[in-house]
């Protein structure tokens, strides 16, 4: 039996029929409309490289079967940056080195656009390296990646202040 699900990705929305209702989100970004950005590292839901933003929240695209996300608005890492334009985590991602290989690097920013919405970082370095923790990097770059989080939650948050004013 074919299923389709409709899903609104990076602003656009997309009605992809299915040929098996067990397709993962991470396998219809990937696979089906070639959104490779999105990585596959264990597949399992323990290394955080599949992270994307759903209706708000940071999940992991490899444990979300996509059928069950039917209408929800998806961000992924090729809908972040404006045009040329990038978004501030990846340009605080580049300047405090924040990666090394750059594997883990689309699943890391995801998931500190998403810490920094959720608003529960503040500026304790010790609660952005919790509130990563479930995005592994094997080559280390984690002093990089909090110092980027924090530079770009301050960047973001004095634009918030900006806008009210
Ligand atoms: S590929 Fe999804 S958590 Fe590792
Ligand atoms: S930069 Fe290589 S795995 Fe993180």
């Amino acid at each position: 039996m074919r299923i389709s699900t409709t899903l609104t990705i990076n602003g656009v929305k997309k009605t992809i029929e299915l040929d098996d209702s067990r397709t993962t989100l991470l396998d219809l970004l990937r696979e089906r409309l070639n959104l490779t950005g999105t990585k596959k590292g264990c597949d399992r839901g323990q290394c955080g490289a599949c992270t994307v933003i759903v209706d708000g929240r940071r999940i992991n695209a490899c444990l979300a079967l996509a059928i069950s996300h039917d209408g929800a608005d998806v961000l992924t890492i090729e809908g972040v940056a404006q045009g040329d334009r990038l978004h501030p985590v990846q340009e605080a991602f580049i300047a405090h080195d924040g990666l090394q290989c750059g594997f883990c690097t689309p699943g890391q920013i995801m998931s500190a656009i998403g810490l920094i919405r959720e608003g529960q970082a503040g500026d304790d370095p010790e609660r952005v390296r919790e509130g990563m923790s479930g995005n592994l990097c094997r080559c280390g770059a984690y002093q990089g990646i909090t110092e980027a989080v924090l530079e770009a939650q301050k960047f973001l948050g004095a634009a918030n202040q900006r806008k009210v004013a």
